[in-house]
């Protein structure tokens, strides 16, 4: 399974700490916040990795992450995404390198308490359609700044909703994506949001509507450490006293 890890944006919830930086650098506890992520998926038998990243502060992702060895990747590769389009369409940039594999897509700023390798291993061996995962988000005030599925009483996924008003559930979708290669095809067909963006929240519907999507619910603890200031804090907190990918 190839990963890539989506590390661009303008990062602009975390004004003004992202005017001079990309928000994928900035600390988490002892460490630049993607290396959790780059962990996340070598951890869980990842070591093909594509890091897509944008802006003015692209480089310094090779000074820190250089080839990869000192985190354990194979592969080490970049693209560079020219302006930000969205995460589908900056997924959309790693089609070559993803083949005919399936593919683990994680955005960067994502930070999970406990490893990923369950959602790994599930989705290998489901080999078809795509698989999510949920976390318990209690606060709706927190929820209405992600994406949250409706769920069916049989816990099937409905659809989800981005950003909703009224949130239809407890969970949020995390950014963490698993996809078959049929994945380019359906960013092909996206047409911008309101935001000017190509949806990883269309993607995701569509495979609903397929009826071609998995889930799983992370046990642990989740924090976007983008989508707030406070939300940066909470994760830097939680990395802190607890760590973070444990087995
Ligand atoms: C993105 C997704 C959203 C998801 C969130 C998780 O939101 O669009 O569905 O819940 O990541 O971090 P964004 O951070 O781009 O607003």
């Amino acid at each position: 399974m190839k990963g890539v890890l989506l590390a661009g944006g303008t990062g602009s919830r975390l004004y003004p700490l992202t005017r001079i930086t990309n928000k994928h650098l900035l600390p988490i506890y002892d460490r630049p916040m993607i290396a959790y992520a780059v962990d996340a998926l070598v951890q869980a038998g990842i070591s093909e990795i594509m890091v897509v990243t944008g802006g003015t502060h692209a480089g310094e992702f090779l000074r820190l992450l250089s080839n990869g060895e000192e985190h354990g990747v194979d592969r080490l590769l970049y693209a560079y995404q020219e302006r930000p389009g969205g995460i589908a369409e900056a997924l959309g940039l790693a089609e070559r390198f993803v083949g005919d594999d399936p593919v683990l897509v994680m955005l960067a700023d994502n930070v999970f308490g406990r490893s990923i390798q369950d959602t790994v291993n599930r989705f290998a061996e489901q080999a078809k359609g795509a698989r999510i995962v949920l976390a318990s988000v209690l606060e709706p005030e927190h929820l209405r700044h992600l994406g949250v599925p409706e769920l069916a009483p049989d816990g099937r996924v409905v659809r989800i909703v981005e950003k909703p008003e009224d949130p239809p559930s407890q969970y949020c979708v995390t950014g963490v994506y698993c996809y078959d290669p049929s994945v380019f095809e359906v960013i092909a067909t996206l047409v911008p949001s309101r935001r000017g963006e190509l949806e990883i929240t269309d993607v995701n519907n569509h495979f609903i509507e397929a009826g071609a999507m998995a889930y799983d619910v992370t046990e642990g603890f989740w924090g976007d450490a983008g989508e707030s200031i406070d939300a940066y804090y909470t994760v830097n907190d939680h990395v802190r006293r607890f760590g973070a990918n444990l087995p």
